[in-house]
């Protein structure tokens, strides 16, 4: 699809404004999760004690920033903000059943949902909006921290783990494909492929 195309398909207003209401709200799902998890950072070692704090740290970082942007550019929050939240919140719970493994497990199956979005508004962003393209890039890199810190926690060929990360990755799709009113999925039929990445079946992996 020609640049102009894409233009006329995906108005950059439109497209900017459910960007930010859709990684707004996902960050606070993410401080939610990671919130929810550390509750328990009384049975988890320290190495996982460590990786939670700095997590949650980072996406409270990440949900400011986009705020801010937000504000910047007359974007007000998603109004499922909540449910975000709260699902965040039972997403957490749930994957501390599966322990330490669970744990990371779950880290690695959002993560790598969430990388490959960004990756997709990074390339649709610029040109367009290079200001907030560079915050998602910024952002895109302790993302990428939280993913790989999450893959080398749990074994990706355990069954159970194949199970509950699918379920994870159904789940962030369909919340992500709701928040856009289905534009993640249209953007990402209409952008030009990219080499695969064995995380997100688009642009490499930093
Ligand atoms: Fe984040
Ligand atoms: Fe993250």
């Amino acid at each position: 699809m020609t640049d102009a195309s894409l233009d006329e398909k995906f108005p950059l207003e439109r497209m900017r404004r459910r960007i930010l209401k859709v990684n707004h709200a996902g960050e606070c799902g993410a401080i939610a999760i990671y919130g929810a998890q550390s509750w328990f950072a009384f049975v988890w070692d320290g190495e996982l004690k460590t990786f939670l704090s700095e997590a949650r740290r980072h996406e409270i970082g990440h949900r400011d920033r986009f705020r801010r942007a937000m504000r910047e550019r007359g974007v007000s929050p998603c109004p499922g903000t909540a449910l975000w939240v709260a699902g965040g919140c039972i997403l957490g719970l749930v994957s501390v059943c599966g322990g330490k493994r669970g744990v990371y497990a779950c880290t690695a199956a959002v993560e790598r949902a969430v990388h490959g979005h960004l990756d997709e508004q990074i390339e649709f962003l610029a040109g367009r909006d290079d200001a907030l393209m560079d915050v998602i890039g910024e952002i895109r890199i302790e993302e990428a921290v939280h993913m790989h810190e999450g893959e080398a926690g749990y074994n990706p060929n355990c069954q159970t783990a194949k199970g509950f990360t699918g379920f994870v990755s159904v789940v962030v799709e369909a919340l992500i494909w709701l928040a856009t009113f289905g534009d993640s999925q249209r953007l990402r039929r209409a952008l030009p492929p990219t080499e695969p990445s064995r995380c997100t079946g688009r642009g490499s992996v930093t």
